[in-house]
């Protein structure tokens, strides 16, 4: 029988975004003509974990069916941890274009919860609709297991790999990928390279999914096939192991006496999925001129009004820049939409320097932004030849509600207090003479 220690150094995956998958640890383990058999053949019990309504339109429903070794309910009172998350309390709301240099490697002992620092958010958890944005700088892995009941999360790893044991099996992640964690799902995260650095969106609102491709048609962009969702895999280990979640903004521990990673078998369409951003299949424009930068959208949490999204993400990934007399970096703009930036590697289009990997940025709603200065004066001396923009990647939280920032965010040394003046001293190239 497997031991705490055994989890697997290559995770065995099954591909399909939104598939109704079928796993077993050992044959037998799933029930094969009911969920919920009077005495399950293996001795296990039945559990299903939902992730929205049970009376929601089909298409959107996630639901999954555990069968596991003795069931979630086996555990005591929750208690309020002494240590919560970092940047619970909302700052002032600020409307100014903020920026931040990559959080440091912690000098302490830290795991991937202890090493979150909330950001910005855009609701309370208690909410049906938000986000919340958040660092992470971990060296430590995790020897204790969490879930969040207050939304999903979408695990950005900037630097260093995490290994992810979840109820449902084991994934890894590295750089230039991300994960998928429902809403509910018991986890923990352990650090192979010893330390690690990225992003996370924890998603309060409709869960992620692909986006409608529209006249794009029946491909392009990020691929089902391309994301991962693991095998089944279990641990029967009886030693003690505190168990964490995080319910309306609050850390909530209590002590199990055995391990939560027991599922033998499971079915449904409620899954971790790994994906590698280098699988997207970008577009772009082949004459002149940008599409909107929703060309770019990996996955979409829908919000309340139609076509505005409760959040996007959306990639910068490596393309051929082709377009001719065009304006090739981003655009200047002014957009109802919220934009949390992030950078994993390279020199993002936009800026010449100063948005560092693994910094962030922060534009919302109505402030005026685009590329700095250098860029400016770069793209428009440019003689345009057909350009690849290669070795980066940035990506983008955008969201359909401002994005107010935690006080731990507009307080922290990472903060560019001079973030402004990458704008400063635009030249005046106005020639009202040239007018006809
Ligand atoms: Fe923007």
């Amino acid at each position: 029988m497997p031991a705490a220690t055994d989890v697997p150094a290559v995770p065995d995956y099954q591909s399909g975004f939104g598939n109704h998958f079928t796993s077993e640890a050992l044959p037998g383990a799933v029930a094969r003509l009911q969920n919920s058999p009077q005495r399950h053949p293996l001795g296990l019990y039945a559990e299903q974990l939902s992730g929205t309504a049970f009376t929601v339109p089909r298409s959107e429903a996630r639901r999954t069916w555990m069968y596991r070794i003795l069931p979630s309910a086996a555990h005591g009172r929750f208690e309020l941890l002494k240590r919560q998350l970092r940047g619970q309390e909302d700052g002032p709301a600020d409307p100014n274009r903020l920026r931040w240099r990559p959080l440091p490697m912690p000098s302490e002992s830290v795991d991937l919860l202890d090493g979150l620092v909330a950001m910005a958010r855009t609701a309370p958890a208690a909410q049906a609709e938000g986000v919340t944005v958040y660092l992470y700088a971990a060296n430590r892995s995790m020897d204790r297991a969490f879930f969040d009941a207050d939304g999903e999360w979408l695990l950005v790893p900037q630097q260093g790999r995490l290994r992810i044991i979840t109820e449902l099996g084991v994934l890894e992640a590295a750089p230039w990928q991300i994960v998928l964690l429902p809403r509910g799902l018991k986890f923990r995260i352990e650090l192979p390279d010893g330390s690690a650095r990225g992003y996370l969106c924890e998603n309060h609102g409709s869960p992620l999914r692909l986006p409608d491709l529209g006249p794009i048609g029946s491909n392009g962009l990020a691929s089902p096939r391309d994301f991962l969702a693991p095998c089944a895999w279990f641990e029967d280990c009886q030693q003690p192991m505190q168990l964490v979640q995080k319910f309306m903004g609050q850390l909530w521990a209590t002590e199990l006496d055995h391990s939560p990673f027991d599922v033998v078998g499971w079915h449904g369409n409620l899954v971790p999925y790994l994906y590698d951003l280098r699988r997207f299949n970008t577009l772009g424009t082949v004459s002149f001129d940008h599409p909107d930068p929703s060309i770019f959208t990996v996955l979409t949490s829908p919000g309340s009004v139609t076509g505005q999204a409760n959040v996007d993400f959306v990639i910068f990934p490596p393309r051929w820049m082709v377009a001719e007399h065009t304006f090739r970096p981003p655009w200047f703009h002014r957009n109802l939409m919220n934009e949390f930036m992030g950078l994993i590697e390279g020199v993002y289009d936009a800026k010449a320097d100063g948005f560092l990997p693994g910094g962030a940025s922060l534009h919302n709603r109505m402030s005026a932004h685009g590329p700095d200065n250098a860029t400016v004066q770069v793209a428009m001396a440019a003689h345009l030849q057909p350009h690849k923009i290669d070795g980066t990647l940035a990506f983008m939280f955008e969201t359909g509600q401002v994005l107010r920032p935690t006080g731990e965010a507009l307080q922290c040394p990472q903060r560019q207090m001079d973030y402004d003046r990458c704008w400063e001293g635009m030249a005046r190239t106005f020639k009202p003479e040239a007018a006809s």
